[in-house]
């Protein structure tokens, strides 16, 4: 099977990673790609907002199977222009696509469905606007209706700001705050059958001890220790087997990776977000801890025939450690030269903002390298993503040291 991989993240390098390992993956395209998947698999410049452009790439290399990462391309439509063409692609229509690329629209399709999430309100004038912030009272929670590039939420205590943020939205929707443990579960989908994957636990803010400003994540570990028992059952019957089902009654089937981010309140699991696509870098933990041939996986999804399939995981712990530019999330410096990237036995080296300039290897985003440890348990997992990460050179680069700490410790008193 040849396969094409749109996008160029650290998500990608991983998905690349897996799909290279499936024997049934014969030959491995990358558009735009990475310095690290270029070291596994041919790189093709490409862009990916231009639906006609990745359509002209997949023909020109005859491939059996598109996989898009990022959003921006799936809410572009790409995956209806590669389908129309008679190319089995894994990722969500435009339609579909719709539960990321819109809040209101999530949060309609979560009430035919029958599934918890926080009560809301959509709102576009200031009177509603003010109306919604004063019926939840503080911690207030904004949110921008599309797609922000994780700018667009704010949780504050502060009503002004929270106005503020509203106002600047064309659309918003205000929400009631959810305390809890916040986890990501994200189900696999043909648009009839949902597989559920393990959960993971994503890093959001830039600081130890989540202080500072959001970012798009910095970190993330699996399994989760803490975390109920039956809580991927939970998932599957109250979230990703009603969303799957109401998207396809509603004409609109969701073909692709549906990601749920969740939070373990006090009162059962509540739905904060979807997303139409792998977490980044929540991918960079599951995929090496799947045992279950990727390529194979992605195809049967892009083509109707999950009947049968079944998710089986490795029975050890990963963790990912984002290293991060100057600078991000607000203004990432790049450019900067990445040295000294070590090679150690149960670690993974992913790119996610990497480029190649003659021998040197350059910074290029905010996020530039993912690294992670896969260990017996989550505590030799975490010493070895910080063994390997803490080597790496790039000047004023940071990194959070409390990636998965407290669920080790809690592991250890198990
Ligand atoms: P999102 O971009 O939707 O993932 O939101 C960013 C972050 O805002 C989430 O990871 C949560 O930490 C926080 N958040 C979003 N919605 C809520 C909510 N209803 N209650 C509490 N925190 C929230
Ligand atoms: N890790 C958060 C996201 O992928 O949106």
């Amino acid at each position: 099977m040849k396969i094409l991989l749109v996008g160029s993240g650290g998500r990608e390098h991983a998905l690349a990673l897996g799909l290279q390992a499936d024997p049934a993956c014969t030959e491995l395209h990358c558009a735009p790609g990475n310095p690290g998947t270029a070291q596994i698999a041919t790189n093709h410049s490409l862009d990916i907002t231009n639906n006609e452009a990745v359509l002209s790439l997949a023909k020109s290399l005859s491939v059996d199977l598109v996989v898009v990462g990022p959003e921006v391309p799936l809410v572009n439509g790409v995956a209806d222009v590669l389908r129309a063409a008679g190319i089995a692609t894994f990722g969500p229509s435009k339609a579909a696509a719709q539960l990321e690329g819109s809040k209101d629209f999530a949060k309609g399709v979560m009430r035919d469905a029958g599934v918890p999430t926080a009560r809301s309100f959509t709102c576009q004038t200031q009177p509603e606007i003010e109306h919604a912030l004063d019926s939840f009272g503080s911690p207030y929670v904004v949110k921008d209706d599309g797609l922000a590039a994780g700018k667009g939420v704010v949780v504050t205590d502060d009503r002004q700001v929270a106005l503020e943020h509203a106002i600047s939205c064309k659309r918003v929707v205000i929400e009631e705050f959810l305390n809890g443990p916040e986890i990501s579960l994200f189900g696999i989908s043909d648009g009839r059958n949902v597989l559920p994957m393990e959960p993971a636990q994503d890093f959001k803010r830039a600081y130890d001890f989540d202080k500072g400003p959001n970012t798009g994540g910095m970190g993330a570990y699996s399994p989760l220790p803490w975390a109920p028992d039956d809580i991927v059952d939970e998932t599957f019957e109250k979230v990703l087997a009603p969303m799957i089902a109401e998207m396809a009654a509603r004409g609109t089937p969701f073909v692709g990776l549906l990601y749920a981010g969740l939070a373990l309140t006090d009162h059962g699991i509540r739905v904060i977000e979807f997303n139409a696509r792998f977490g980044d870098p929540e991918t960079q933990v599951l995929i090496p801890r799947l045992k279950t041939p990727l390529a194979t996986l992605l195809y049967k999804a892009a083509t109707d025939s999950l009947d049968d399939a079944v998710l089986e995981w490795r029975d050890d712990s990963a963790v990912t450690v984002v290293l991060a530019a100057p600078g991000y999330p607000d203004a990432p410096e790049v450019n900067g030269a990445i040295t000294n990237i070590p090679k150690i036995a149960g670690t993974k080296i992913f790119h996610a903002g990497t480029s190649q300039s003659g021998e040197n290897l350059l910074s290029t985003g905010g996020r530039v390298i993912t690294v992670t440890g896969i260990g017996s348990d989550l505590t030799q997992a975490r010493d070895l993503a910080y063994r390997a990460i803490s080597q790496i050179e790039l000047s004023g680069s940071f990194y959070r040291s409390d990636i998965a700490l407290n669920a080790s410790v809690a592991e250890k008193g198990n």
